[in-house]
Order: C-alpha cells, then structure tokens, then sequence
C-alpha cells in the first residue's frame, strides 16, 4: 500500500498510463530514437536534454537530473502529493483506488468544504455572466474597457459583477437551491441586523476570483466603480479560504514560477493580471495582506527566488523588509524591482510597456543592498548612529545564503560607513556565534532553527525541574540517524506519513521511542493541509522538542526518496524483530 492506495493499483496505473501523452500536454516533444525529447520544464533550457521512455515509461533530464515516472513528473509538475497524482491519474484511467478510510471527523470537513466550494462556483458564474450579459453591469463592464479589458480577457480571468442591489446574490442563491448558511459561512451574504433576510456582501463590484491550488474558487476580491471607499471589500476567512496561506493568481503561475524556479510578488490583484497579460506568467499577489510565514513556505515549494515588486513609498519599503524578514531564513533568494514612485506594475505597463518592464526586471537589487541603503539613508548622524545601521544591517547579512553576495555586500557596507571590513567581519561572526547558540539551545528545547531576527521563537518549555524524570520526553540525539530521517519525511511528505499510518509504525521503526514519535506525527498531522505540517507543528513546541532538528525543512531534498527509504527501512526493522525473537527464545 502507498497513501493508502493498493499496490496492485499502483501498479496498474504505473503500467496503463501513457507517460508520453502526459508529458506532452506540457512538454513539445520530438522523436528520437526509442525516445521523445524536448525541453525540460523543469529548469531553463535552450537545446533539449529532457527525454521520455514510453517503453520504460519513464522520464528523465540530463540537464537537471530530474526523472521517475508517470507520478513523480504530475508530482512536480503540479506541486501535488503522491496521493493527489494517484488520484488523478486514477480519474483519467477510470480505476477506482479506495482512499485510506476518513475519520468521522474528516469526512464531515472534507463534505463541508465541497459543498462551500460548489456555492463559491455558483456565486462566480452569477458574477460572471451578469459582466457579460446583464444590462446592469454597463459601467463595469465601460470600467474594465478603460482599464484595457473587454470580453475575452473578461472570461478568460472569470471576473464578474456584483449587481448593485442588497439581495442579488442572496435570491440567485435561494432560487439555485442553496443552503443560505453555506453562504453565510463564505461572508457572500450575512443575516440583517433588524428583520429578516440577508444581504449581499459584494453590491455594485467588479469582482476577482481568488482559487486555490486545485483550482477551485475560494473567495473573492471587489473592487468599486471608480473611486471611493473602501477600494476593495475581500471574502472573509473561512473553513476553505486563509488568506495568509493564499497567493492570487498563483493556480495560473506555478507553472511558470516552477520553469523559472523564480516568483514575482506583487500586492494588486490588477497588477496580477496585467503582468500575466503581458507575458510575465510567474507574478502572484497577496490577497490584501502583508506576506506571511507560511506563504514563504508556499513559495518555498515552487521557487528560489523571489522578486519583490511593491509600491515604492514609504509603505512599500516597510512591506518590502518585512517580506525579506520572512524569506531569508528560508533561503529564498529575494531581490526587488523597483518602479518609479507613485507606479505600480500594472500602470507601469500600460504607460511604459513590457520592454521597459523588462530593464526594470533586469535592473532589481539583492534587497538587502536595498535595505542598507534605506538603513544608512535615514540613521542619524553621527558615530553612534552610522554603527546602529551597520548592527542593524549586519543582522541580516548574516542570512544571505549565498558567501558571494555576503562577501560583496560587506565590501559595499565597509565602502559606505567607512567602518573597516575586517571589523565588519568580526562583527558578523559575532552575530552569527550569538544566532548559532541561540539555535542550539532552541534545537535543544524546540527542534527547529532559531527564529532569525533578536526575538528568539516563543517556546514554552517547562523549566527541566518541575518534571520528573521517567515522565521526560524522549530526547531527539537519541535517536539513530535513520530513525531521524523518516521522522523527518514523515513531517515533509504526506505519503510517507500515510503509509507508515497504514502499515503501523512497528513495521518500519524497531527503537520503541522512535515508534512513539512516529505514532505522535500521525495522529497531529491527520488532517493537515500539504505544506502546512511545520506550520501544525509549530504550534505545539513541546512535541517539537522531542523531534530531530527540523532545519533541513525543504521538502524537495527527500523527493523522490520516500518509497526506497520506507522500503529499505521495512526490511531492517523486520530484520531486528527477527533477531529479537531468536534472542528471547535462545
Ligand atoms: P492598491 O490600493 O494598491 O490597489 O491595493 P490596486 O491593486 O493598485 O488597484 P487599482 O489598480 O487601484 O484598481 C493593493 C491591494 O491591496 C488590497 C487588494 O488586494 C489590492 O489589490 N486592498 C487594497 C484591499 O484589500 N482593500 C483595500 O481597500 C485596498
Ligand atoms: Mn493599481
């Protein structure tokens, strides 16, 4: 079994699928002898490496070194879980692969969440056809030519109109048939204070759908006709839509932004979709929010880079350094591209074009030169404040990633203070001795790197003497280094976690705390979102602590591991079980 998948399943699928015909819906691809090749779209390519085997049914890139089957290429393609390819390929070949059993509990959320999604479905095709159709939504529809947009470009994003009237949306919704508290719990409509009824959240709006990785409608965005307050209203939170873990646009762009290995952040849902429509396919926008961990997290998993693109005031600036705050530690490389002030990507290009935006992509700085800048622009004058800039500046050299660029901002921070680089140097090690002890003291107690910034994590350790001894949890250096990897898989790849679920965790750990560990990872991961896992774990630090350092969070480092490791560790353990029998018995 494998995510709960049977394995003659699996490899019915493995068998029947035709890996050439998927490959080709994203790759061209040309014959070659017993093979097609194209180019890889997994990394950036003039002259074709990528090769598929239908008679192998396997893929490989001589380039980047990517390969696997018909699974691992939906896998990376999509940014699915095992289970999710599975399944679709399942779908498509029309086999019916029983999914391991759902709680109760699961099965209620999941049921709850695709009746929400069909209401949000329903509520964008209200939306959409009154744009087209309803003689109603003529300004919007004046309003959206003005700003370049007509009836194509109008479908092609699903934008909508929210008719200018209380209950619109409420009694297209009745007369569908649908249960009005579905609605309630989307924010769409909301119960009148005095007498009965609803009314519309969105009334005399030009309404963006917002989707989420599967490509189903989550929530929405409205912006007014013209000027006015507020600007833009958003669906509140709710069971299927967490703005801090969404990204506009990013169902469209991850494609992109995987070829590219590289996202550029915008903060408009208009400046989305203009660069979309010039081209720039790999752009995706915060829904209203400022950038947050767990989005670094999202970006993470399709690309190395990050351009940042905000407005560039005063407001901009700040956004712009609290998103390098969060995608430094993750080793996204962040850069910025910087418009003219009072611009944003979407003006710019209707005055400008995309050549013009072109250079200025050319042209984006490390944000962290960008940050010394603005440091050294406004410290105080003076030996006291020129020295708290460069401390201030320091702090975050030190999680450059790459030794090149931090060797070279030095340079440049040395050239700009007149402080001596050696100086500088030593200052920084300090630094990073301070950091590198804070961290093993929070690896000690949390399991997980220390928080970059002065402020270290909040972790709610117990102080070691109000436990007693034989109640203390098991200690992660004790684990063995194979243990400690298939814990940590088991945090970063759902299928892994499942199929330890499935088979038990006897069967693949021997050492009776790591089977404590696993049996724990299980049961607080159960339901949770792919990706997510750190975030769920995070929440509860003193099961962290017990855990092996999750500093190598990147998921990718195992890809590709999961079934060798699980298989190999199966045997070992059964292996020991065997010896531990003969031994009792001798
Ligand atoms: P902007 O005010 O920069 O608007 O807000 P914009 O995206 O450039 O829109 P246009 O071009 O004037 O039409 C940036 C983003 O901040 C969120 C929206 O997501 C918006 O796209 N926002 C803004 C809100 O959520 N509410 C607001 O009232 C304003
Ligand atoms: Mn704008």
């Amino acid at each position: 079994m494998s995510g709960g998948i049977p394995d003659d399943k699996i490899q019915q699928m493995r068998d029947g699928f035709d890996i050439y015909e998927l490959v080709s819906r994203y790759v061209q691809l040309k014959r070659s002898g017993a093979n097609h090749v194209g180019l890889c779209p997994f990394h950036t390519e003039k002259s074709p490496s990528f090769s598929v085997n239908p008679g192998r049914q396997m893929f490989k890139c001589f380039g980047c070194g990517v390969g696997g089957d018909a699974f691992e290429f939906l896998m990376r393609i999509e940014g699915l879980s095992f289970p999710e390819a599975a399944q679709r390929i399942a779908g498509e070949m029309g086999i019916d692969i029983a999914e391991r059993k759902l709680s109760g509990e699961e099965e209620r959320r999941r049921q709850e969440c695709a009746k929400l999604q069909r209401v949000n479905a329903i509520a964008a095709e209200f939306f959409h056809r009154q744009l087209l159709d309803s003689p109603g939504a003529e300004n919007c529809r004046q309003y959206l030519n003005k700003r370049g947009y007509g009836r194509t470009s109008a479908s092609e994003y699903q934008l909508g109109y929210a008719p200018d009237s209380w209950d619109g949306l409420t009694n297209h919704l009745r007369q569908q048939g649908v249960d009005l508290d579905e609605a309630r719990t989307l924010g769409l409509i909301r119960s009148r204070d005095k007498g009965d009824g609803d009314y519309d959240l969105f009334r005399g709006r030009l309404i963006f759908p917002i989707h989420d990785l599967s490509g189903q409608i989550v929530a929405f965005g409205g912006r007014i006709l013209g000027e006015g307050q507020p600007k833009y209203i958003n669906s509140p939170e709710s069971p299927i839509y967490h703005k801090g873990q969404m990204l506009f646009g990013l169902y469209g762009a991850r494609q992109a932004i995987r070829q590219a290995a590289e996202v550029i952040l915008v903060e408009g849902y208009f400046d989305q979709l203009a660069l979309a429509r010039a081209g720039v396919e790999n752009a995706v926008a915060t829904c209203g929010t400022a950038l947050t961990a767990e989005h670094a997290q999202l970006i993470m998993r399709y690309a190395k880079r990050a351009l940042l693109l905000f407005d560039n005031d005063k407001a901009g600036r700040s956004a712009t350094f609290k998103s390098m705050d969060l995608l430094l530690p993750t080793g996204i490389e962040a850069s910025v591209i910087e418009l003219e002030p009072g611009d944003d990507p979407d003006s710019f290009l209707q005055k400008r074009g995309k050549e013009a935006f072109a250079e200025k992509r050319q042209a984006a700085r490390p944000v962290v030169e960008l940050f010394m800048q603005d440091q050294l622009a406004t410290a105080s004058i003076g030996a006291s404040g020129v020295s708290r800039a460069a401390q201030q500046v320091l702090e975050k050299l030190v999680l450059l990633p790459n030794p090149l660029e931090l060797d070279l901002s030095l340079k440049e921070l040395a050239r700009r203070t007149e402080i001596e680089v050696d100086l500088l140097r030593e200052q920084l090690e300090q630094i990073r001795r301070g950091q590198q002890e804070r961290s093993a003291r929070l690896k000690r107690t949390s399991g997980l790197p220390a928080a970059p910034s002065t402020e270290s994590a909040p972790v709610s350790v117990p102080p070691p003497e109000s436990v007693p001894a034989w109640q203390k949890p098991p200690v992660a250096s004790k684990l063995s280094p194979a243990d400690a990897t298939l814990l940590k898989m088991m945090v970063f790849q759902a299928e892994v976690r499942q199929q330890v679920a499935t088979q038990g965790v006897e069967a693949f750990f021997f050492d009776p705390l790591s089977c404590r560990l696993a049996e724990e990872l299980v049961t607080r991961l159960q339901d949770v979102a792919v990706g997510q896992e750190l975030t769920r774990l995070q929440q509860t630090p003193e099961f962290i602590e017990r855990l092996p350092p999750l500093l190598a969070n990147n998921p990718e480092e195992f890809a590709g591991m999961g079934q060798k490791m699980l298989e190999s560790r199966r045997q070992k353990t059964a292996d020991m079980r065997r010896r531990q029998e003969m031994k009792i018995h001798s």
